[in-house]
Parts: structure tokens; sequence; C-alpha cells
């Protein structure tokens, strides 16, 4: 059987280590023939392969981003696009894919499945918001980059008694920062789940400056102020473009927040947007432990023509779920969860 391999969605660390299980245990084990298509969705599309054999997957275990390169082409959005799919899968004489990606990558795996295309998904995001799934791989490495960004920053902020403002990603989920933001000690954390009001940020941080101690806040990309109502004191939302998958091109709020809270406060304050930093390099050994794992799982689902499934991580167990269960739904902070943080405001 040939399969080809493809990653979607945004870079992530621990990608290159699923594609090296992969192809060691679809080699080795199973007898496997593989061909890499490159940039997503789009590989496929306009036919666009590499070679992707043992010797290609040599020395990459430990190496960030994707050597197959990733896009978020959506051909559900392109004229004839999933025929051309088809049959550029029948010239290249593949059986099988194994689509590695988030909601957008696996979004389209699941429409492809019904569609009658032979697909395996793994699920990729540094967001970590796939539901069918305990955990995505790249979530760990970016709360440790960042939470170490957070510790650094601690210092300046103390030294100069400055409100430090920390952006972090997560559009739709606050799993970054929640995380980042509890093992860094920040003191305050806001995340997309719960609009937050600008004037209990401005006393919190009022509150942190009556110790000698100064606040950090740390600000998911995906937050928003509550809804400024007529006369009300708030902050207000700015119109923003979207990509192909409809999701709007965030970022800035890091930014804005600092400059209102320097207005409200009075207080010297600064943002650091840590952006694709936290995507880049190296991967924590959980984050190569879990993509290797779900590599190897997934092309056993593939050897056993198991299609229509991603495989997913519960408790200590890998399982197979129906792409459908990992792509519906998004996993989100529960208010419980933010409540835990929310014990070290101020
Ligand atoms: O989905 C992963 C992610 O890193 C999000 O956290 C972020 O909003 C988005 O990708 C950024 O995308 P891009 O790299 O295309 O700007």
């Amino acid at each position: 059987m040939r399969v080809g391999v493809l990653t979607g969605g945004g870079d992530c660390p621990g990608l290159n280590a699923v594609i090296r299980a992969v192809v060691r245990k679809g080699v080795g084990v199973h007898g496997l023939d593989f061909v890499g298509y490159r940039d997503g969705w789009k590989g496929p599309l306009e036919g666009l392969t590499m070679q992707l054999g043992v010797p290609q997957v040599r020395g990459i275990l430990p190496r960030g981003g994707t050597i197959l390169g990733s896009s978020r082409t959506n051909p559900f959005k392109i004229d004839g696009g999933v025929e051309r799919i088809k049959d550029n899968l029948a010239s290249d004489g593949v059986d099988a894919l194994i689509a590695i990606g988030g909601e957008d990558t696996l979004g389209v795996a699941t429409k492809l499945a019904d569609l009658g295309v032979s697909v395996v998904g793994v699920p990729k995001t540094i967001d970590n918001d796939l539901s069918g799934t305990d955990f995505t791989f790249g979530f760990d490495t970016a709360v440790n980059i960042a939470s170490e960004a957070i510790d650094r920053l601690h210092t300046t902020a103390e030294s100069h008694h400055r409100v430090l403002v920390v952006e972090v990603m997560g559009r739709h989920a606050g799993w970054i920062a929640l995380h980042s933001g509890m093992s860094g000690g920040a003191n305050v954390v806001l995340i997309p789940e719960q609009a937050f009001d600008i004037e209990q940020v401005c006393d919190l941080v009022k509150k942190r400056f009556e110790t000698q101690y100064a606040p950090i806040i740390v600000v998911a990309e995906g937050a928003v102020p509550r809804e400024a109502k007529e006369g009300e004191n708030g902050m207000t939302l700015l119109n923003q473009e979207t990509d192909a998958f409809g999701h709007v091109r965030l970022g800035g709020i890091g930014d804005r927040l600092a400059s209102e809270i320097e207005h409200r406060t009075g207080a010297e304050a600064r943002a650091v947007v840590l952006g694709h930093v936290q995507r880049g390099g190296t991967p924590t050994a959980f984050d190569r432990w879990l993509a290797t794992r779900f590599g190897l799982h997934a092309v056993d689902a593939v050897a056993e023509h198991d299609f229509g499934k991603m495989v997913a991580l519960r408790g200590a167990d890998i399982v197979r779920v129906p792409l459908l269960e990992g792509t519906g739904e998004l996993k989100l902070v529960s208010p419980a969860e933010y409540a835990e943080a929310e014990v070290f405001f101020g």
C-alpha cells in the first residue's frame, strides 16, 4: 500500500517526530511505501510531492517545523478542489492519506473521508483546543516557552515598577495563557472564553503595586474586552480580516491593553508579544514522546484500513476516535478551570 502524508495549518513542534514514527513503523513493520505531500492540502491539490522514506526521516526527531512544509489551503474553497485531490491521489498511486493538523486540516480530512477518501488524522496544535484528545503535541513546548518568558519578565517588571503584558497565542481557547500564566505566577490571565472588564484589570494592577511587586498580565491573542455599552468606560473591539478558513487574523490586544492600563492607572506598562517564538525550535521531551506515539498508532490504523479515524490521547492510552469527534467541537477552558487561576490574581 502507498500512503501519502501531509502536514497542514500552523507549524508545531513535534510534526517531524510524527512523520518519522509513521515512516519508520510503516516501512519497518507494515511494509508500506510513502509519498510526502508538500504544504498541507496544497500538495494533493496541486500534485506537489516529495520522496518520503527512512533516509528522509533520519535526524528529524528533535527538529521543529515540518520537513513537508505547511499551508492553510482549504480545498473546499477552491472550485473543483476535491476532484483535483482525488485525481492526484489516483495518479500518484496513493491508496491512503495521513493528515496531520488542527481543526481546519482535520476538518477537511473529515469531509474528504465522507466523500470516500481513505484518511487517518493526527491531531496537532499548540493551542490544545481539539476535543477528543486530552492533549495535542506542541502545546507543552509552547507553554514552556511562554512560562520561561514570564519568569524572565518578572525581573524587569519588579526592577522598573512596570506592568508587563505578555501576549500569547490562542484565538479561541486560553489554554496556553492559563497554563503558562499559572506556572509563571502571572497576576492576571485573560482568555478568549471570558470577556474581561478593563476596569477590573486596572484594579488588580493597582492592588499588585500595593505590594512591593509589579504585575504580569498574560493575555491570549483572542481575549476580548466586555463590549463597551453606551456611557460605560470600557474598551472597544477592532475590526479584523479573515483567512481561508474564516479565522480573524489576531494580534494587537497586548499593546492595546498596555496603553489602556497606562492611561487609566498612570503606571508605566509595556507589552511583549511572544508570537511565533512559541511554535519555534525543538519540541520538549513530552511533545516528542506524544508525537511519536501518535505517529506509531496512526500508521497502525492505516495498515488495518481503519479510516475516518483520528488518534487521540486518553489518560495514558492512545485510542482511535471518529474524525468528527475530534474536530466537531473546540475544547475550551471551563469557568471552573479559570477560577483556579483567579485565586492568584492581583
Ligand atoms: O493554530 C495555531 C496558531 O499558532 C494559533 O495559536 C494562532 O492564532 C495562529 O496559529 C497563527 O497563525 P499564523 O501563523 O498563520 O499567523
